[in-house]
């Protein structure tokens, strides 16, 4: 039987990609960061000075760029066209504007197809906003996965050092929150838990815990 479609969506920093490459490495499924596709083509209209209201010219950018990724570690690959991007997609630049860039209605269908390509075989984890509302519907495991905001705003601030971005743990904070509110109030695809997924509050566990949960929940469904 082949894999099953797992969707993990929760808001900003709440562990979604640390857990799903967990659960993805021990299914050998297919690991599928959709926050970097966003984060990709917010890189691409940055570079580009585009202005990221002006959703023609963005959307243009993304149609004649590619996103691919790569096995790599600690993170996968990232890559734009032949450029690597994997460390400048998680810039505070990019991380600031890309829920604007992520509201544009064009782009969200275009890297939409992009993705349910990406699934189609299925044996996929696939993690973001909207993956279990709208992306993959019909994906056999849904997990929404939630913390407290001071908690991912502390986790944030783990993984920022390990990459020397210094941003104080307030400002983390307050952007997590603005990030959130913008994903959350956009018009199309906001950030929402679908009516059929599990809600996993992760404030109090560890990162090992939560992928044996979800594992347990893909097991029942196999
Ligand atoms: O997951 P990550 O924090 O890297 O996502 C970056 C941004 O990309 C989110 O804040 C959101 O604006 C956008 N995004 C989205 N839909 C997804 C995944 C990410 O709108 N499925």
């Amino acid at each position: 039987k082949p894999g099953l479609q797992v969707a993990i969506d929760g808001p900003a920093s709440a562990g979604k990609s640390t857990v799903a490459k967990i659960v993805a490495q021990r299914f050998n499924y297919i690991y599928c960061d959709t926050g970097a596709m966003y984060r990709a083509i917010t890189w691409k209209a940055l570079q580009a000075g585009a202005d990221l209201g002006d959703e023609a010219t963005v959307k243009d950018l993304l149609d004649h760029m590619t996103i691919r990724f790569e096995p790599g570690t600690p993170v996968q690959k990232v890559f734009v066209d032949d450029t690597e991007v994997t460390l400048a997609i998680r810039q505070p630049d990019v991380t600031n504007s890309v829920s604007q860039v992520s509201a544009l209605p064009a782009i969200r269908q275009e890297l939409t197809a992009r993705q349910r390509q990406i699934a189609d075989a299925g044996g996929i984890v696939m993690d973001g906003r909207d993956i279990g509302s709208t992306v993959l519907p019909q994906a056999e495991v849904k997990i929404f996965l939630v913390a407290s905001v001071d908690e991912r705003a502390q986790r944030r601030l783990k993984d920022n050092a390990a990459k020397g971005i210094t941003t104080p743990l307030a400002t983390l904070k307050h952007e997590i929150e603005e990030r959130d509110r913008k994903d959350s109030t956009r018009k199309v695809s906001p950030l929402t838990q679908a009516a059929d997924a599990i809600r996993l509050d992760t404030t109090s566990l560890s990162i090992e815990q939560v992928a044996d949960r979800i594992a347990e929940i893909i097991h029942e469904k196999e």
